[in-house]
């Protein structure tokens, strides 16, 4: 009998969710083919490689397979130990899954066959992986493209195909890489379809969280109910990143929530949340934080700073549109923030001058943001010929390329108060004469905000893909919706189970 899902070459997790047509993939080869047809010999073939299957050490315990990110663009394929092939000149792909033994049926369901992975995957031709030196042979490639090349945000290597056999054929490793990552960088409109989705998701389950956190919760319960709106909602299997929940000081905390501080403090009444949370749908990422007080209600202190992040996540998005730099950009959201911090009295003096001394990486020591797509630190941030600011804040910049129309950047301006960057700009004459000691020591241990959101750049601005409360009245309006709900006993207030 057919498989089921002979009839519908796509990616879907029910009639509630999104279904990716097998096309977004195809689109993408045509898309890599045309560019590489005036750059490569004809007779050329792209050959990829995807991620492999992993058994944890000393157990059968398999890890939830994701894609490598590449083969994901290039062929969407769930399942791991795949290759797959373009020829470019004709665009025609082949795809080899791996061909496991008949007694895996007993573990892992009815086996497929060739027929059913090219339906699947709507490519043109279906081997296996173990044929693949003979089934190459066969198409004669007068060169096999490989991946390799350097991540710029991970530093990582790309994984470079390899079979037996593979040394028998002429090969190239240096031509794909550039070309597939800046196809990479520029989102097709159906790939823009699936990232608002995950989007959507997202700032739904966002919402979610407002209107469910009480003090006396735990960081790790915001973030469960985080994942399971996600996965229940959107079928969401996967989070694009690790859940940063960080509550009072934490907020300051730029990577928190790693397995040195997994998001387990209790949140207090008077806490400002800081919540880092994307899930991604069908490997497409989000990647959004929202910033609130536990308790429902902002305080003077926390609208200040609130409101001062706020007002240069709208000036950076207005000014968005092709052909501005993303330095600059960066730099308005450094101003912004100063000229805010002034009118609030921390700091002091001429904005053009602390700008000279790099005063407003004291506040936001990252970069405003990235690129995002298969990857939440999407590739393609510093193609040849670009370089890192070796500046405060500019150095984290993961990208410094001017904006173009389907670009998808993250807009993810902060104020954090970090102890150790207050004292040391305390100590650099250069940077204390602007700083009011008085006034910063009171925000000392507030933690921080930070305001994401994922923006499509369009043809004359910017399409914001994210949906959450922003201001304070509606993320107040919000959280009361949820305060009005029956209260539902949490678990630390029942019995105990151990
Ligand atoms: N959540 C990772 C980041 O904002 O870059
Ligand atoms: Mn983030
Ligand atoms: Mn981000």
């Amino acid at each position: 009998m057919m498989a089921a899902y002979r009839a519908q070459p796509a990616f879907c997790r029910g009639v509630h969710t999104l279904a990716v047509s097998a096309d977004l993939f195809k689109i993408n080869r045509k898309r890599l083919c045309e560019i590489l047809k005036n750059k490569v010999p004809k007779g050329a073939l792209v050959l990829l490689q995807g991620g492999e299957s992993e058994t944890r050490h000393s157990s059968d315990h398999e890890p939830i397979f994701r894609q490598e990110s590449y083969f994901h663009w290039t062929f969407g394929v769930e399942e791991p130990d795949f290759f797959g092939a373009i020829d470019v000149d004709t665009q025609k792909s082949i795809l080899f899954p791996p061909k496991l033994p008949d007694s895996y049926a007993v573990w892992m369901g009815k086996l497929l066959e060739l027929e059913d992975f090219r339906v699947r995957y709507g490519v043109d031709e279906a081997q296996w992986a173990c044929d693949i030196a003979q089934v190459l042979k066969t198409k004669a490639p007068s060169v096999i493209l490989t991946l390799r090349g350097m991540d710029t945000d991970s530093s990582n290597y790309t994984r470079e195909a390899a079979f037996d056999g593979i040394s028998e054929f002429k090969l190239d490793n240096i031509a794909l890489h550039p070309q597939i990552m800046e196809c990479r960088v520029f989102k097709t409109d159906e790939e823009l379809e699936v990232l608002r989705y995950s989007n959507q998701l997202s700032s739904e389950a966002h919402k979610e969280v407002m209107r469910c956190i009480r003090p006396g919760m735990y960081e790790y319960q915001l973030e469960s109910i985080f994942r399971h709106y996600c996965y229940y909602n959107g079928g969401a299997r996967n989070l694009a990143y690790t859940c940063i929940c960080g509550t009072g000081d934490n907020g300051s905390v730029l990577h928190y929530g790693h397995a040195g501080a997994p998001n387990s403090k209790q949140v207090n009444d008077g806490d400002m949340c800081l919540f880092d949370m994307g899930s991604e749908y069908c490997c497409y990422a989000s990647d959004i934080t929202c910033s609130f007080p536990a308790n429902g209600k902002f305080s003077q202190k926390q609208r200040n700073i609130y409101e001062a992040v706020l007002a240069s996540s709208q000036a950076v998005m207005a000014a968005m549109k092709p052909g501005v730099s993303w330095v600059d950009m960066h730099l308005l959201a450094d101003r912004t923030h100063l000229e805010e911090l002034k009118k609030i009295g921390l700091v002091q003096g001429d904005v053009d001058e602390m700008m000279k001394v790099r005063l407003g990486a004291v506040f936001m020591p990252h970069g405003l943001g990235h690129f995002m797509g298969i990857d939440t630190h999407d590739v393609g941030g510093y193609p040849e010929g670009t370089e890192r600011i070796d500046k405060p804040g500019l150095r984290s910049l993961r990208t410094v390329r001017t904006l173009d129309h389907r670009m998808v950047i993250t807009v993810e301006p902060g104020i954090y108060f970090i102890d150790v960057l207050i004292d040391a700009a305390l100590n650099n004459p250069e940077q204390a004469r602007f700083l009011v000691r008085e006034q910063i020591d009171q925000y000392r241990g507030f933690g921080g905000v930070r305001i994401e959101d994922d923006v499509t750049v369009t043809e004359d601005g910017m399409e914001c893909l994210t949906c959450v409360p922003r201001t304070v009245e509606e993320i107040e309006a919000i959280m009361k919706e949820g305060h009005n709900r029956p209260h539902v006993p949490l678990p630390q207030e029942t019995e105990k189970l151990a």
